[in-house]
């Protein structure tokens, strides 16, 4: 998978009006942001995410489920999910339509493939919104495709009517946990076999990711064929404590102590050396950082395995380091 680089960049910060807040489904709920001084939003692709700025100190990604040509409002799905870190909660219980947040600008880790000759979209739950953005564009510019949502229950469905009246309803395939065994999602039919010029894009809760991911592995899909996006980096088996190592900074030679209990982002911290951060958990990329010299122990879930490989870049949000010291290009 190709794409942009994007290195410890902030964005600016876009002030929206919640112009309409739905209720989607059971625990969903959307949020229509229009820019506060009415002109247009920056234009955005399929797959593209917002930081949504939801108080002090708390940013949440979530991706744009409207239709990609619009300018004039960006549409978010929100699952209101208590056993998360609190972003949604707080987004679905404390913001009204009329009220005033800030947002930045689209960023895209989960593009379409141009070169795609028929797309195979895979949603899980609150996973649709790029997926549902990715079936909009897919069908805009006459591009084949067909999408698997996979949910709970009808009741747990968000943009069901939507969809159901949209002109590519006939393409999209409802899969409900609770429904009779022979509407569920079976990857293996689907993914039979690799078709040359067919791209997967899966988006979802880990299990349903791993489900399908792990289904087209086995079916011999090529990784450049796959395209996932994570809500929140798989927990990865811990085989102890935490050790502690050193991060030197290649502009200045600073040597920082990276304790056990301290990320590196925190540890810069103390000494006054802030990287942006965003999600703190591996999946947003915000806080991507060059390698300079070193072996990165990488925890996130935005890289491809191949980007992992090359060590030249990781995520100090969460990542740590397998050598005593790691050289950043800071
Ligand atoms: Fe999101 Fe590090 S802040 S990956």
């Amino acid at each position: 998978m190709s794409r942009e680089p994007f290195v410890n960049r902030e964005c600016e910060l876009i002030e929206v009006i919640v112009m309409r807040k739905q209720r989607e489904a059971e625990d969903i709920h959307s949020f229509e942001l229009r820019r506060a001084d009415g002109a247009p939003l920056p234009p955005f692709s399929a797959g593209a995410h917002v930081d949504v700025s939801i108080r002090e100190g708390l940013t949440r990604q979530y991706s744009l489920s409207n239709h990609p040509e619009e300018q004039h409002r960006y549409l978010i799905g929100v699952l209101r999910d208590p056993a998360s870190r609190g972003g949604s909660v707080a987004l679905v219980d404390n913001v009204k339509e009329g009220d005033h947040i800030h947002i930045s600008e689209p960023r895209n880790h989960f593009p379409l493939a141009h070169e795609a000759r028929r797309s195979l979209l895979f949603a899980g739950g609150i996973g649709v919104t790029p997926i549902l953005c990715m079936a909009e564009r897919l069908a805009h510019v006459g591009s084949a495709f067909e999408m698997h949502y996979c949910t709970r229950s009808a009741a747990r469905t968000a943009f069901m009517a939507r969809i159901q009246s949209a002109s590519f309803s006939d393409q999209v395939k409802f899969h409900f946990d609770d429904g009779a065994a022979e509407q569920k999602l079976d990857a293996t039919a689907v993914l039979v076999k690799p078709v040359p010029g067919t791209h997967l894009y899966v988006c979802g809760p880990t299990g349903f990711m791993d489900y399908v991911l792990k289904t087209a592995k086995d079916m011999g899909w090529p990784e450049e064929q796959v395209h996932r996006e994570y809500f929140a980096a798989p927990v990865l088996a811990q085989t102890g404590p935490d050790d502690s190592f050193q991060v030197k900074l290649a502009s200045s030679g600073q040597v920082i102590d990276v304790p056990p209990e301290k990320t590196i982002t925190a540890a810069l911290l103390t000494h006054g050396i802030r990287i942006p951060v965003s999600c703190e958990s591996g999946v947003c990329g915000t806080c991507i950082t060059r390698v300079i010299e070193g072996e990165p122990d990488h925890r996130d879930a935005f890289f491809t395995d191949e980007e992992k490989a090359a060590n030249d870049q990781f995520t100090p949000c969460c990542s740590r380091s397998k050598s005593k010291l790691l050289v950043l290009d800071l």
